[in-house]
């Protein structure tokens, strides 16, 4: 969990006048509360010039998000509680029509977050690999014993203790290396299902991106081109949609499908009759920030693209239900608890969104914070969290490392059986596409992280990569 505090409903308060000296006494205790709690946050006596200033950076920070909330959320507003917290509002009366069975409660109208937590996970994503990689599971402890056995659904076990068999069922959707590069492409859209991609017509502006993400069976024709566009390039899909990949993938050759979950030997005969690539997601499960397939897209997006536009994600204000733009409404998941999340990742410079609502405004991001701003907050929020003796490189959140050396071959996804299917599509161009061939941005990227392939661990912590060297001949 990155320890997003979602949701934390705020009691409203009904406080009357003689209530005035609780209230002051309060201030002074949470304002002491604060304190201990910052020089918790700072690792403790360290409330020099230093950690002053990045404070105050942050406050600036904080400020302008609160102010690009202000401008963008249509009607949410942002509430600083301190130079980390942020408590983001729906306004009074906004209907709560989601009703969690389970706690017997409607969805709250006020969210509170870590915004230096969310800061430093999301700047983090843009440097990272979320493929499942033969190299991830050779270098991590266990990778292939109790990893890998965790990916297969049915092993018959609950660790690889043949290894072969591990293999043969995960071979198919095994890239060697990182097949996706940070920076690899300058835009990319992320098309969400919601039934208000209809009352746009988003379709040109969604195809004229370097690559288009799509979701589970959304369907991609001439019926709902002006929606959603034609583009097809990348496909998130749990895994009862992945049962149906010869059927979704109709059609379009190059469009690469990445599992969310976990594969079944029974994808293998699918596979093979496929020209796609097919791989599995290596990310974390973010709880409690927004549900479903949509995040996921997000951290795809984000760890290969500069600039992630969203559209399809139901963001706008007063929906009463969950719809697609294919199919009938079905049951829906916490609208408001998404909507407030997807807003506050606009004002962090995650995401752009487009949506009904949005579509007469001009594409003016100027109340965005700039790269600069969220550069200098970055730091900012790792200064705060880590000691200071720490190294506070671009390495310092690895744990675990491994060397590959570059010039050793490593197998491409599929299997020999399937040179023939595969020969007229260019399934494997991305995992032997060399470094040199890519844009600029990513071969300097590339340099400047010296070859290094960053992966998540298991997910919830910030500072547990595992970090692979291509050694220095390939840089
Ligand atoms: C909230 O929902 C109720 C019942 O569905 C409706 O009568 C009311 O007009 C709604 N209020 C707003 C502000 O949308
Ligand atoms: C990401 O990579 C760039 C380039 O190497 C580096 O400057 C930056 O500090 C890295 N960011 C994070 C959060 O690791
Ligand atoms: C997949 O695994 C099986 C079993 O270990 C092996 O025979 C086959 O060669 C592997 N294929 C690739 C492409 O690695
Ligand atoms: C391991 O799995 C392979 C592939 O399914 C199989 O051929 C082999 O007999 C298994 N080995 C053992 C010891 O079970
Ligand atoms: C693929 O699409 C074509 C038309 O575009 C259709 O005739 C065919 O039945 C489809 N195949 C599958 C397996 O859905």
């Amino acid at each position: 969990m990155t320890r997003i505090k979602t949701p934390s409903p705020i009691n409203a308060s009904s406080r009357r006048p003689p209530l005035v000296h609780l209230l002051c006494a309060a201030t002074l205790f949470s304002g002491f509360v604060f304190l201990i709690q910052s020089s918790l946050f700072t690792g403790g006596g360290r409330v020099g010039n230093v950690s002053r200033e990045d404070v105050e950076i942050l406050n600036g920070f904080q400020s302008s998000v609160q102010q690009c909330v202000a401008n963008r959320g249509l009607g949410l507003t942002a509430h600083i509680v301190d130079h980390c917290t942020l408590v983001m509002k729906f306004p009074e009366g906004t209907n709560s029509t989601w009703y969690n069975a389970q706690f017997k409660i409607y969805e709250p109208l006020e969210y509170s977050y870590d915004v230096c937590e969310a800061i430093l996970l999301w700047e983090q994503y843009r440097n990272m690999t979320t493929v499942l990689t033969r190299e991830y599971l050779d270098v991590r402890p266990d990778g292939w014993l109790e990893y890998a056995a965790k990916r297969i659904a049915q092993l018959g076990a609950d660790k690889c203790y043949n290894r072969s068999l591990c293999e043969e069922n995960l071979n198919m959707t095994l890239p060697g290396r990182a097949p996706f590069h940070p920076r690899q492409f300058r835009t990319c859209a992320v098309v969400g299902n919601s039934g208000d991609l209809l009352k746009t017509e988003f379709g040109e502006e969604i195809d004229s991106h370097d690559a288009v993400i799509r979701d589970n069976e959304a369907p991609v024709n001439d019926k709902y081109a002006k929606h959603v566009g034609l583009k097809r390039d990348f496909r998130l899909v749990v895994r009862g949609a992945a049962q149906n990949m010869v059927a979704i993938l109709n059609g379009s050759s190059d469009e690469v499908l990445i599992i969310k979950s976990l594969t079944h030997r029974d994808f293998n005969t699918m596979i093979k009759q496929i020209p796609n690539p097919v791989y599995l997601f290596q990310g974390i499960v973010l709880r409690r920030g927004a549900k479903g397939t949509g995040m996921k897209s997000v951290e795809l997006a984000l760890s290969m693209c500069d600039i992630v536009d969203i559209y399809g994600f139901t963001v706008d204000p007063g929906y009463t239900e969950w719809t697609r733009y294919f199919s009938e409404p079905k049951k829906g998941h916490n609208p408001l608890q998404g909507r407030a999340y997807y807003q506050l990742l606009e004002c962090l410079g995650v995401i752009r969104i487009h949506s009904p609502m949005r579509s007469q405004r001009k594409q003016d991001w100027s109340d965005v914070p700039s790269r600069e701003m969220i550069h200098t907050a970055h730091s900012a929020a790792l200064r705060l969290k880590k000691d200071q003796a720490d190294d506070l490189g671009q390495f310092s959140s690895c744990k675990v490392w491994g060397n590959v050396d570059p010039s050793t071959p490593l197998p491409v996804s599929g299997s020999p059986d399937m040179s023939k299917i595969r020969k007229n599509s260019n399934y494997n161009k991305w995992e032997i596409l060399p470094v040199e061939s890519l844009r600029k941005e990513a071969r300097d990227q590339y340099k400047s992280m010296e070859g290094v392939s960053l992966y998540k661990m298991d997910g919830n912590k910030l500072d547990d990569l595992v970090c692979i060297r291509h050694s220095e001949s390939s840089v």
